[in-house]
């Protein structure tokens, strides 16, 4: 039997990155994973393809839309899905080749098969037939998330899907109904849309993207109008019935009957945590009553020695944040002080345009009884915007009325997920409104609009 320092079970960003910096920090560590490569949900079937799904689809939309303006003309233009998905393929593969180089440089044993916790510090991993004990001082969980299935609309991976199928349609589907209009159904809709489908998207709650600003749902939705999805709110989906041809579903809008027909359905109404078969309650690891692991704020099961982070824990399932849970721990467990504050954790919806945003959103701070003022300034003013023909979105600035610490960033952008950085850092220094509104940005560029949303709560600053 072999002995580490440190066994993580799952191998995403949670637990890829906490091994190897637990590696570089001295500890013995070992990574099981059950499938047959590395990098998790994110890399393989999240993330990283649907980025690259995404950056392909908005090219060729650009290329059909937005060309001729530019004085290109391109006649004739097709798309070959298969080198698309080739590609997309080629940029997972690649970057799962990066994670094995890291882990044989920082020499993290790799394990294939399906762990399960034995107590005290064992972990079994199961692989067929085939049954392997290792221990460890200490076993960190990092399982992930899986779809969220609904009871009349059981995923059978071909008319009824989740993303992990929508990101791999070997054709393009003529009509994609998506329930759900949460980040994976905007982005994934965004994709099947600009390539051809016609894309409906019901919504449950009265506004897209609700974990962002309000003025951001608003504005995001009039974009993707615009762009052809057909975008219904306030709709709950009941009830599916398969034929040959498509999906027909029923739904209520205002206590009114819908009814939808599609050739396919993504179904992306949040995900869940994974911890099946992980033998938590032999190994006295409790869950919480929403059904993610129990930790305390140092990330310690109600197991000692066991530890949880990432989307089986509580917070966003996001994977910066848990790979910031990752390094944290591995920090930790090395006797140092790691700690993630989350406070400031970005939230990107990619887009075309992006949305991005940080911290608090007007309806928190008016929740909170907060007193806030609000700068705020469009990229139609932008110079480098307009010279890129990306003037579309704004940038919302929520600073405190008195102390002019600014609270929250709220971006809509066709790179807003690399402007929010600026906003995450300045937060992450408790940075004011004025301190961003005197940082000489270069000019021409769109960060410019950051600094003129902060200029715009000037008279505080006088
Ligand atoms: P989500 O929780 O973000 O959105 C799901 C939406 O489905 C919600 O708006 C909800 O009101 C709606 N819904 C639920 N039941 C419904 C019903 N019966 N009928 C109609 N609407 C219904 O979940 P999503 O988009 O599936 O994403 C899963 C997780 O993955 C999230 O935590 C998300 O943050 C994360 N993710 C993050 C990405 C990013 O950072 N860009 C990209 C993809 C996923």
């Amino acid at each position: 039997m072999s002995n580490f320092d440190l066994i993580i079970i799952g191998s995403g960003p949670a637990g890829y990155v906490g091994a190897v910096r637990a590696s570089q920090l001295g500890l013995k560590v070992a990574v099981v994973e059950k499938a047959k490569v590395l990098g998790g949900t994110c890399l393989n079937v999240g993330c990283i393809p649907s980025k690259a799904l995404l950056a392909s689809s908005e090219h060729f939309h650009f290329a059909l839309h937005r060309f001729a303006a530019h004085g290109i003309i391109a006649k004739d233009l097709q798309i070959d899905l298969p080198a698309m998905m080739k590609r997309k393929l080629d940029v997972v593969s690649g970057l799962n080749k990066g994670i094995e180089f890291l882990f044989k440089k920082n020499t993290i044993t790799r394990y294939e098969g399906h762990g399960s916790l034995l107590g005290n510090g064992k972990v079994l991993v199961t692989l067929g037939t085939e049954k392997t004990e290792i221990v460890g001082k200490n076993i960190l969980l990092a399982c992930g998330s899986i779809p969220v299935e609904l009871p009349f609309l059981p995923f059978d991976g071909q008319q009824i899907v989740s993303s992990d199928q929508a990101i791999a349609f070997e054709k393009i589907p003529e009509s994609l109904l998506i329930v759900g209009a949460g980040a994976i159904g905007l982005e994934l809709g965004s994709v099947w849309s600009r390539l051809g489908s016609k894309v409906t998207i019901v919504e449950f709650l009265p506004r897209i993207a609700a974990g962002f600003d309000t003025e951001i749902s608003v504005a995001l939705q009039r974009l993707f109008e615009k762009q052809g999805l057909s975008i219904h709110l306030n709709t709950k989906v009941k009830s599916a019935k398969k034929d040959k041809k498509g999906v027909i579903l029923t739904a209520e809008h205002d206590g009114k009957e819908l009814s939808f027909t599609a050739e396919k359905v993504l179904v992306a109404v949040g995900r869940k945590p994974y911890t099946e078969s992980l033998n938590l309650e032999l190994a006295g690891v409790k869950l919480t009553d929403k059904g993610r692991i129990q930790v305390d704020a140092h990330w310690q099961t109600s197991a000692p020695g066991i530890y949880a982070v990432g989307d089986i824990i509580d917070g966003p399932m996001l994977a910066h944040k848990a790979e910031a849970e990752g390094t944290a721990i591995a920090e930790r467990l090395a006797g140092q002080a790691g700690q993630v504050n989350y406070k400031v954790i970005p939230n990107v919806i990619y887009t075309s345009p992006e949305a991005a945003s940080v911290g608090l959103n007007e309806e928190q701070l008016k929740e909170q009884g907060v007193n806030y003022r609000t700068g705020k300034y469009l990229f139609l003013a932008n110079g480098r915007a307009k010279a890129n023909d990306t003037t579309d979105g704004f940038v919302k600035i929520l600073a405190d009325e008195k102390t002019d610490k600014v609270l929250g960033v709220h971006i809509v952008a066709s790179n807003a997920s690399e402007l929010i950085a600026e906003a995450c850092l300045l937060m992450e220094f408790s940075g004011s409104a004025e301190d961003l509104a005197r940082t000489i940005h270069a000019h021409p560029t769109m960060s410019e609009v950051l600094k003129e949303a902060a200029h715009a709560l000037a008279p505080a600053h006088t």
